[in-house]
């Protein structure tokens, strides 16, 4: 049957350019670029083999070991989101039959799981009440209870702005004969993270939190430990586009053509990287952890109560109680569309009960924390 198409091909269509708002982005991610970002996007694309852009993509792989604090030599961008990232560290670490053991305590540890099981793991599960972390003494125990191949954790829970502390997990993997895959989608540049010391395998990141660039980009590293386990699989990665055996010969030496890489995405991620490495990466941490402090006291002052627990708060992502009696979402609709000022809602456990807030990248500044609030206290009265 023919379709009746709504726009037949000899009519002209007459649309106004491109014109968005110029919204402050300080919700879950993403983030507003710093304006260096954006104007390297705007650079003229060379080709994805020029040595030009090869010299580029050795420069982000530098970079993102030090944002990440490892030598692992398989640290690149994947082209596409977190979650293409993400779904890079299970396909190549998981085979069939492998018991993946994930611990859940939000709305991203539920995502491994579901992405684990689609790859053929068993997978099993250790929980916590969203706002909540585990101890080393409970990874313990199911450790010892589920003798998984993988543990897999979320280091920043962007759902719940819990941090789960990763001292002493590595040794506990190894302990136990496992690997650690760990995500630090919402910690990247903005939280202390040392993947060498901390004795992760694999881990995955995004380009629109922390590091303050647009979405895209994503970064991905794998250790000597978790390269083994993909060079004894008997079959092939089930995913071809993500696959690291293949990839590896575009980011390394071979530079074998995989796919067309998104040019200026890189380029911005490069750039974002840079401005890290300029600021310093322990400057840029301190900077985070400051001005999330700073939006905690204002948030108080104006007699708001915080979700998580102090020690255990994210310097990147806070969670803010909802007061009785007030309408979460059309407070966030109001500070949108009347003051361009984003922020997020509550996921999952945590919808209509939270208000997300983050401060990453460039936008953690404390004018922006003054904005916010000013203009959250004004909207609430
Ligand atoms: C902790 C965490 N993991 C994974 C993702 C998925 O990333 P993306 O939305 O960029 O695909 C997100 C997105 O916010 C996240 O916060």
């Amino acid at each position: 049957m023919t379709q009746t198409l709504a726009i037949n091909n000899s009519q002209r269509l007459q649309l106004a350019p491109l014109k968005v708002p110029d919204r402050l982005l300080l919700g879950p991610g993403p983030s507003n670029a710093h304006p260096a970002i954006l104007q390297a996007m705007d650079t003229a694309p060379v080709g994805h083999l020029d040595p030009v852009f090869l010299g580029l993509m050795d420069e982000i792989q530098s970079l993102l070991r030090y944002v990440w604090q490892t030598n692992n030599p398989l640290t690149i961008a994947v082209s596409g989101t977190g979650s293409a990232a993400m779904e890079a560290t299970i396909a190549n670490s998981v085979e069939p039959g492998d018991v993946v053991l994930v611990g859940v305590m939000g709305y991203f540890g539920n995502r491994l799981v579901d992405m684990a099981g689609r790859y053929g793991a068993d997978v099993r599960t250790i929980t916590k009440p969203w706002g909540q972390v585990f101890t080393l003494e409970e990874l313990r125990i199911a450790l010892e209870t589920n003798r998984p191949a993988i543990l897999a954790l979320v280091h920043a829970e962007t759902s719940t702005g819990a941090r789960q502390p990763l001292e002493g997990v590595g040794e506990l993997c190894r302990e136990f004969g496992c690997l650690l895959l760990i995500d630090t989608v919402t910690s990247l540049g903005g939280v202390p993270i040392f993947l060498d010391e901390w004795g992760v395998d694999l881990a995955y990141s995004c380009s629109q939190k922390g590091l303050g660039c647009p979405p895209g980009a994503s970064p991905f590293t794998i250790s000597s430990r978790a390269m083994e386990k993909l060079q004894r699989r008997t079959a092939k990665v089930a995913n071809w586009y993500l696959d690291m055996t293949l990839l590896g010969k575009y980011w390394g030496p071979e530079r074998v053509y995989h796919h067309t890489a998104p040019i200026n995405l890189y380029y911005a991620l490069r750039e974002a990287l840079r401005l890290i490495a300029e600021e310093g990466l322990d400057h840029c941490w301190q900077r985070h952890q400051k001005n999330a402090e700073y939006l905690w006291e204002r948030l108080e002052d104006i007699g708001l109560t915080l979700h998580v627990e102090r020690a255990f708060r994210l310097p990147t992502l806070t969670t803010v109680r909802i007061p009785d009696g007030v309408d979460g979402k059309a407070i966030a609709r109001t500070l949108l569309t009347d003051y361009n000022i984003e922020i997020g809602g509550g996921l999952g456990e945590l919808a209509g009960k939270v208000w997300r807030i983050g401060l990453m990248g460039y936008n953690s500044r404390p004018e922006n924390v003054d904005r916010l609030v000013e203009t959250l206290k004004a909207v609430l009265a």
